[in-house]
């Protein structure tokens, strides 16, 4: 049986702005608390398209990891590590590399969008091609079962299930796996024994979906069989096959709220954000330049809270009463968008201050983060390295 594990990356980008706090971090902070997490730094990733430039790439990771650190992302709980320090990203991005068709990765939408978004930079690359097979290799070596993603990459997770199910499909035969999970059906009794068969039948039949998440359920709450016997169960459900990579489910993080201070979308090579590192001066002078509802050009015309990017601040920094206040306040000209700003500077510094405080400890203690990414990569290491042994012997590779 698998373990109930979360995993994601992110490309080192340098310090984190509150679009990243507010559409990732956070969301990644609450998770460790529940599960067994792993964040990396994906900077292979980063060169897939940052090939020309690496040395951005190593002060962008120890940044960002800062700024991990300080919003609360805490080694004691989620293992955080470097992705080029774990070799066995790279050797199973090889081997799956052996059955995954082309086709498949030039349909990724996003394989074409980048390369139009970025038309100065030349990605007609194998390395770029290979952007998703990589991020299934970074899932799959962990056999992560929930990747805290955006909607941007939802076609990525896509891939690596259809990855994970061909690998499944080639390699997961074994001689008496038939036998094995007839036995394991007769020890489930004989009354649950037959609802597993026709759940079985539902779906291999009928593709009925739900009489296989039903017949899933009915195999995890048997009390009768040992985990490797139910693994065999949930494998015997889809084919007479051994799961050795699971698919991983997507977990979709909500759309960052929070968008960049000209109504765009917060990010860096827009310079429309808001850094965790920002001074309360600048926070206070981004916001005030702020453009506002076009219609609001005097203080006396009334405006439309829904055609202003400070409201959607307000969504995510404000309490139900100071948005009826604002709404009320805009429709009716009542305040003026300096004083309806206000509040919202208020929210962002309280809520980056201790951030800030953090970031100062953290710097004060040279090589601090270099040691959290190294116990982070050796634990790392040791998961992986599990997973490539099934891996390895699966696919036919001696060990010597
Ligand atoms: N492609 C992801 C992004 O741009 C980063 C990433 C790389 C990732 N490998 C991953 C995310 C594995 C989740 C899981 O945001
Ligand atoms: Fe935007 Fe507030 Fe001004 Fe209305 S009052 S336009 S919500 S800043």
């Amino acid at each position: 049986m698998f373990k109930d594990r979360v995993l994601s990356g992110m490309r080192p980008t340098g310090f984190m702005h509150i679009g990243h706090y507010h559409g990732a971090l956070k969301n990644w902070i609450k998770l460790q608390s529940e599960h067994e997490c792993f964040y990396f730094v994906a900077d292979w990733h980063a060169l897939t398209s940052h090939y020309d430039d690496p040395r951005v790439i190593e002060t962008s990771t120890f940044d960002m990891v800062t700024d991990w650190l300080a919003a609360g992302l805490d080694p004691n709980q989620s293992t955080i590590f470097l992705q080029s320090q774990v070799p066995q990203h790279a050797e199973l991005s090889l081997l799956l590399g052996m059955i995954t068709p082309l086709g498949w990765l030039e349909r990724v939408p996003t394989y074409k969008e980048q390369q139009e978004n970025l038309k100065e930079k030349d990605l007609t690359t194998y390395g770029f091609l290979g952007y998703p097979l990589m991020q299934a290799a970074d899932i799959l070596v962990y056999r992560a079962s929930k990747v805290p993603v955006g909607e941007d990459q939802v076609s990525h997770l896509e891939i690596t299930r259809e990855i994970a199910r061909r690998f499944n499909h080639i390699y997961g035969r074994e001689s008496g796996f038939a036998e094995k999970a007839e036995a394991a059906i007769k020890k489930l009794g004989g009354k649950v024994g037959k609802q597993y068969q026709a759940l079985k039948i539902a779906f291999n039949q009928d593709g009925n979906a739900e009489s296989l998440e039903q017949a899933k359920a009915l195999v995890m709450a048997a009390g009768s069989i040992s985990n490797a016997e139910k693994e065999t169960l949930l494998g015997f459900l889809t084919g007479a096959r051994r799961t050795i990579l699971p698919e991983p489910q997507a977990l979709l993080t909500p759309t960052s709220k929070v968008i960049g201070l000209d109504g765009r979308k917060m990010s860096k090579s827009y310079g429309n954000g808001i850094d965790l590192r920002e001074t309360p001066a600048s926070v206070e002078q981004k916001v005030r330049r702020m453009p506002t509802d076009p219609a609001r050009a005097r203080r006396n015309d009334p405006g439309d809270p829904d055609k202003c990017p400070v409201w959607t601040l307000h969504q995510v920094y404000s309490s139900d009463e100071t948005r009826a206040w604002v709404r009320q306040g805009c429709t009716t000209a009542g305040i003026g968008c300096l004083e309806c700003k206000q509040p919202v500077i208020d929210a962002i510094n309280a809520e980056l201050a201790p951030m800030q405080a953090r970031i100062i400890e953290i710097e004060a203690k040279p090589g601090y983060v270099k040691e959290v990414l190294h116990d982070g990569c050796a634990k790392a290491r040791r998961v992986a390295e599990e997973t490539m042994l099934d891996v390895r012997s699966a696919m036919g590779l001696a060990k010597v």
